[in-house]
């Protein structure tokens, strides 16, 4: 695509990556500008812009991501009617009849608005340094002005503008300084390189191949990835990892011979302010140098992951670092040398520490061969066996990567304690934004609300700090949802789910109903659709409670599983109950659920501080929602809000599957509203997500009625 026409800037698009950022070229890219216009445009469409697009804007400052900003702005004012202007230069301050300001504050003697905007003392004391990706916001005498103090801040900007619509440009307003609250909020691909016999070319993937890999090597099409960045960009995401953290052979070799193809993709994200990572396998010393041991304690090794290192920092200078499954379902680890986990992880973090990387190493380390005739041991318990005792001993740059849950993704489980055991370990929570036990993006689930009371959780009581105060210094990740599917995410609603991790990362605070919709708002402009206060009303009715609505046609009360091995879709209620992978709900023909207290059960209360050890512990005090996680009770087992375990199962499996059948209605409503496509799309998977509701409702309440032999108090039909 050629540059927008728009502005009267100097024109830079002649200045190659080089000049730009002293960051060489993998491959000359055939045009790197170019964005995809064929997939789904997401909460990006052209309309998005219309009230930055309509007014006279200028962009002050140079640097790739100032070139980005001045791009957008341009495209948006050429669509739009506005006016695009760009000043670089110390000498050359154009301030006369503009809208808009976004300036660089070290780009030279600031546009005059900007200036005084800058003067204007904070309200309520907030004078506190921008970052590297702050922005500070104003509107005094009609110009609305944003400044920052580098590169990443305007663009972060740019989009917060693009979210306020005409709201930005209303009325006066103080100067606001925006920060986000997480230093990297990162996605996790799960993608592989070689399409893998079992889990297919992206692992829990669920709309379509990957956008980084086809045919074994990268893809040619980087359009499509360069408007992955900036769908990524306007929602605050700043890191992935592009492979999968099961690194097949294939993908070990992307940290040697086949760094090519990652320094390629690193150039089409870094204009859009996302580094790169990589997922590699703590055996690519034996795997890629010959050696003959992985041993962290062996200097050969330790040279090795050095110059490795180096090689990586040479072709890439800002990657971002490794990221590592260790020990775990398969994947080799120090274990098989006698090492602990900070051995491992310090050993890569030694590499990565004169270049500026991380080590994001992954506390997902259990036993997945238990014998299901083994009481004793709990896989909930794994992470915080093997890793509180090593508090303390990582390097500064390792970040000790923790799932949300104890478990593992599923629709309800107590926030991990490995969170609340390590004050000296920096920290990042990961969760799953691929819905692979939420509804395969076939169902609607909107995980904000989730996510949001996971942040919000106060593993010391209400007077302790949340999950998000502990995770500062290390950040949020999450395993990304999107594929090569044209809506990106396969269930266009999906999409929310992406936007949504993106924006609690930044603001972990934030009311998730408000970021969707934000969502919704971005989505679906108002001019775009046929009646605006429908289409909201309906995503609201559809979305807002859609992941309580999953969880009461499910797994109930914190039990979790139930679903098909393997492919981790649908009921089976026993499907784990003999496996070795530690899952199990233990029903009998009396109760249900795992004792995990100390008293009588495996003990994983105990891993819990105080007041969270003894609410868990007792089943009367336990919170409902996670009863059977940490208990077994009767069936007769009175739950807080007045109801017997097994009539609560009754109840929530029939509300929950006509839920899911009054989406479908109120979806329906929207025929002919919004884009038929995106219409279309999710009126299929709503028919799919009542089937499969249904025979959830019917598969549980008749396994439990059988078991039980309790009757429904209602008299609904049971098989
Ligand atoms: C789950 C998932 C696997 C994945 C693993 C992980 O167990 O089913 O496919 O590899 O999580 O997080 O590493």
């Amino acid at each position: 695509m050629s540059r927008p026409s728009v502005g009267d800037g100097p024109d830079r698009s002649v200045a190659t990556d080089r000049e730009r950022t002293g960051v060489p070229s993998a491959r000359a890219p055939q045009d790197g500008r170019a964005v995809d216009r064929t997939a789904h445009p997401a909460w990006l469409p052209p309309e998005a812009f219309r009230a930055l697009g309509a007014r006279r804007v200028l962009v002050h400052g140079a640097g790739l991501l100032v070139d980005t900003v001045f791009d957008e702005v341009g495209r948006a004012c050429a669509a739009h009617g506005g006016r695009a202007r760009r000043t670089a230069l110390a000498d050359d301050p154009v301030d006369d009849g503009v809208d808009v300001i976004l300036a660089l504050r070290d780009a030279g003697p600031l546009p005059a608005p900007a200036a005084r905007a800058e003067a204007t003392p904070p309200p309520g004391g907030d004078d506190a340094p921008l970052g590297d990706e702050g922005f500070l916001l104003t509107r005094a005498d009609d110009v609305t002005v944003l400044l920052a103090d580098a590169p990443a801040g305007l663009l972060y900007g740019l989009f917060h503008l693009i979210r306020l619509g005409e709201t930005a440009f209303a009325a006066d307003a103080p100067p606001r300084r925006h920060r986000p609250a997480l230093r990297r909020r990162m996605l996790d691909h799960w993608d592989n390189v070689a399409v893998h016999p079992v889990m297919g070319q992206v692992e829990r993937g669920y709309a379509g191949g990957s956008i980084f890999w086809r045919d074994g090597s990268a893809r040619r099409d980087l359009a499509r990835v360069r408007a992955y960045a900036r769908l990524l960009a306007a929602c605050g995401i700043n890191a992935i990892s592009v492979n999968n953290v099961n690194v097949g052979a294939v993908e070990a070799r992307l940290l040697t011979d086949r760094l090519d193809d990652v320094a390629w993709i690193a150039d089409v994200l870094r204009p859009y302010g996302v580094r790169v990572h990589l997922s590699v396998s703590f055996a690519a010393p034996v795997l890629l140098g010959g050696l003959p041991t992985a041993d962290p304690r062996d200097a050969t090794v330790r040279a090795w992951w050095a110059g490795a290192t180096a090689q990586v920092y040479a072709r890439i200078p800002d990657f971002g670092g490794y990221v590592v499954k260790a020990d775990s379902e398969g994947q080799p680890g120090p274990f098989a040398y006698g090492r602990d986990h900070a051995e491992g992880a310090n050993l890569l973090a030694g590499a990565l520490a004169p270049h500026g990387g991380v080590v994001h190493w992954r506390a997902f380390v259990y036993d997945h061969r238990q014998d299901w005739r083994d009481r004793s041991t709990d896989r909930a318990r794994a992470a915080h066996d093997h890793f509180a005792p090593l508090d303390g001993r990582f390097r500064d740059n390792v970040v000790l990567q923790v799932k949300h849950g104890p478990m593992d993704f599923q629709v309800r489980e107590p926030v991990s304690p490995v969170i609340a055991a390590m004050p000296s370990t920096r920290l990042a929570v990961e969760f799953q934004v691929t819905q692979e036990y939420t509804g395969q993006q076939r169902h609607v689930c909107y995980l904000g609300p989730w996510w949001s009371d996971v942040l919000g959780f106060r593993p010391w009581g209400p007077s302790g700090p949340a999950v998000a105060d502990l995770t500062a210094g290390g950040g949020l990740v999450a395993v990304s949802n999107v594929g090569d599917d044209p809506f990106w995410t396969g269930h266009p609603l999906a999409q929310a789910n992406l936007y949504a991790f993106g924006r609690l990362a930044w603001d972990p605070r934030a009311d998730p109903l408000a970021v969707l919709d934000e969502w919704i708002t971005m989505t679906f402009p108002p001019a775009t659709t046929g009646d605006p206060e429908l289409v909201r009303a309906t995503l609201h009715a559809v979305m807002d409670d859609s992941w309580r609505t999953y969880e009461r046609y499910t797994a109930p009360l914190g039990v979790g599983w139930m679903v098909r091995p393997g492919v981790h879709y649908g009921p089976d209620v026993d499907g784990y109950e003999y496996s070795p992978w530690g899952t199990y709900h233990f029903a009998d023909r009396d109760g249900v659920g795992v004792d995990r207290t100390r008293a009588t059960g495996t003990g994983f209360t105990g891993q819990y501080p105080s007041p969270w050890s003894e609410v868990y512990e007792s089943p009367e005090r336990c919170p409902d929602e996670l009863l059977l996680f940490f208990h077994h009770v009767p069936y007769g087992h009175l739950l807080h809000t007045g109801t017997t375990v097994v009539q609560h199962i009754y109840d929530t499996h029939f509300a929950g599957t006509e839920q899911a059948r009054r989406m479908r209605r109120r979806w329906r409503r929207l025929a002919g509203v919004i884009d038929p496509a995106v219409h279309e799309r999710v009126a299929q998977r709503l028919d799919e997500q009542v089937r499969c509701a249904e025979e959830w409702r019917d598969q549980i309440n008749t396994y439990f009625f059988r078991k039980s032999g309790v009757p429904d108090a209602r008299g609904r039909r049971i098989h």
